[in-house]
């Protein structure tokens, strides 16, 4: 049997692509590869990632297409086309859309920096440290057409009472990418 093949969205640094990327090659993902990045912002580094990986990319600019359906479209064709079986978000700043989950529904997780329903959107971590919390998080979930609120797959706690926000990014950005890997084995075993 061929390997799992994965899709990993990405629209900033691909810190996260990259731990899934790595976790294909070392095997802690079993059998599995990842065929495909997207990434809606030219020039982001998850692209250099991706080329160290030598993982095809696919990157766009929204503003050039109509509508979302559109560039929706062309990045499913594309999925089709590579036999991938799972979407993996990983800090994709995007609404997936109705193009994207009538064809690949029930395939797309995203990975976020909270412990959901707690704070959802774009500044999870500078909202939840400027709120004041004692335990951090991250959760894993299935993506439907609302924001942060699919069925939650995969939770875990990061305790943090300390005053230094760069300290606990690094903290939960640690827990992201060892969560997404298991989890993903997971999902796919
Ligand atoms: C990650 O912390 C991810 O959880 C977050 O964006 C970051 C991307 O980092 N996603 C969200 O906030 C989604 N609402 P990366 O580019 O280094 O993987």
């Amino acid at each position: 049997m061929g390997k799992r093949k994965l899709a990993v969205f990405a629209s900033g640094s691909g810190s996260n692509f990259e731990a899934i990327a790595e976790g294909c090659r070392s095997g802690a993902i079993v059998d599995a590869e990842v065929v495909l990045c997207v990434c809606d912002r030219p020039g982001a580094k998850v692209l250099e990632r991706a080329e160290r990986f030598g993982v095809r990319s696919f990157v766009f600019s929204p503003k050039a297409y109509a509508t979302k359906s559109d560039f929706e479209r062309e990045i499913a064709d594309l999925m089709d086309s590579l036999g991938v079986e799972l979407v993996c978000l990983a800090g994709y700043m995007r609404i997936v859309g109705e193009e994207l989950l009538g064809r690949y529904g029930g395939k797309i997780v995203n990975i976020h920096p909270a412990l959901l329903p707690a704070f959802p959107g774009a500044h999870a971590i500078k909202d939840a440290f400027e709120y004041g919390v004692k335990v951090y998080g991250v959760t894993i979930h299935e993506v439907d057409a609302t924001l942060d609120g699919g069925r939650i797959i995969s939770q875990v706690a990061v305790p943090y009472e300390g005053g230094d926000i760069e300290e606990l990014e690094a903290e939960i950005h640690k827990a992201e990418h060892k969560l997404y890997v298991e989890t993903i084995n997971k999902i796919l075993a």
